[in-house]
């Protein structure tokens, strides 16, 4: 990393984005363009709503990001597979064989997004996770168990006791990612927990805590739907850990920013879809999240160097450069006659170096 003039711009190796939602078809092609221009590679979330659960698949899914990407820009999609009830070990050798699939994604069923699919039971996948853990194939956790009986904040907590720590002691030399925590009891974990687990951490939830999703936008009430996403946004208390444990210099702790676009309708709307659409911004808010703890400089290592050295994979050979002023204003993002709103525009003071 290289600073200049009290840190008025900030060169780091180009960062990955270890989670990220590209959907497909057109909004892909719309939103596509705004990961690359910060990220070098991506891991590509599976929850398509036909969810992505084969090679066969992945790969399809692969040759249609490559194909959206346009011209004189460079990025690498990292494909992932939708754990099902009904995923099977072969799929996993498959998988390993085409040397293209970097994990294996746990949506508990109806836990978020596109989770109808999702497993209702870890013993249904013990099979799966037994030729995951044998071919060291990464699996990646949504960490919300999605009872009705259990309060929408404390999902991350249940699902630590309740299914990730007797999985892990099931399987334990499983490589485990477990996305987006947003809990101090997820950061404790992750940091103190045996063997290899790691977490992503997004930079909504750096930034902002549950009382964003109620501003009006004069500082009066609201509800703002572009903040709701899942796990949902929590108390202060819990940001100041993500930010912490984001800032400790811990090689668990790496960028992952779950941008997920949705149409405006479909937040607008008496029943909001879940998902920060985050990607034009992301990596400024991630400086942003940084400058305000102090730490610029465990920006670099946390956004371009853990994430990579836990996938095995090598780190980047380029840079991006920060610059410490407002970001210009975004185009409006559309497709197909959608408009896709990213969250913090206007709202942040570093920016991309042209
Ligand atoms: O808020 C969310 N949106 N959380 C997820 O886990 C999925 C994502 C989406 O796909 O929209
Ligand atoms: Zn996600």
């Amino acid at each position: 990393m290289s600073t200049e003039t009290a840190l008025q711009t900030l060169t780091i190796t180009q960062p990955d984005d270890w989670h990220l939602h590209l959907r497909d078809g057109a909004t892909m092609a719309a939103v596509l363009p705004f990961s690359a221009r910060s990220f070098a590679r991506a891991i590509v979330m599976p929850n398509l709503r036909s969810p992505v659960t084969t090679v066969q698949q992945a790969l399809a899914y692969r040759a249609r990001i490559l194909e959206a990407i346009p011209a004189q820009m460079a990025f690498e999609p990292l494909m992932t597979l939708y754990l099902t009830s009904a995923s099977s070990p072969e799929e996993i050798d498959r998988a390993r064989e085409s040397g293209l699939i970097h994990g294996v994604k746990l949506y508990p069923a109806r836990a978020t997004t596109h989770s109808d699919a999702g497993v209702q039971s870890i013993a249904d996948c013990a099979a799966v996770l037994d030729r995951m853990q044998r071919l060291d194939v990464p699996l990646l956790v949504h960490g919300e168990v999605a009872r009705p009986d259990v309060d929408v904040f404390d999902r991350e907590r249940f699902f630590l006791d309740e299914v990730l720590i007797p999985l892990r002691r099931d399987f334990p030399a499983l490589r485990v990612v477990l996305e987006h925590v947003t809990t101090s009891d997820a950061v404790q974990y992750v940091r103190e927990a045996p063997g290899r687990i790691a977490a992503t951490i997004t930079a909504h939830h750096l930034l902002y805590n549950r009382n964003a999703m109620f501003l009006g936008t004069d500082g009066s009430a609201g509800m703002r739907p572009h903040f709701y996403c899942l796990p949902v946004l929590k108390r202060e208390s819990h940001r100041r850990a993500l930010l912490g444990a984001a800032t400790s210099g811990s090689p668990r702790f790496f960028l992952g920013t779950d941008s997920a676009p949705h149409p405006r309708g479909e937040k607008e709307s008496a029943c909001a879809c879940a998902g920060c659409f985050t990607a034009p911004l992301a990596l400024p808010m991630y400086a942003q999240a940084f400058d305000q703890a102090g730490a610029l400089d465990r920006l670099e290592a946390f956004a371009s160097f853990y994430g990579a050295d836990f996938y095995g994979l090598p780190r980047n050979a380029g840079v991006v450069t920060l610059v410490r002023q407002a970001p210009a204003p975004l185009p409006k993002i559309t497709a197909q006659g959608w408009e896709f709103v990213p969250l913090a525009s206007g709202a942040c003071d570093w920016s991309l170096a042209d």
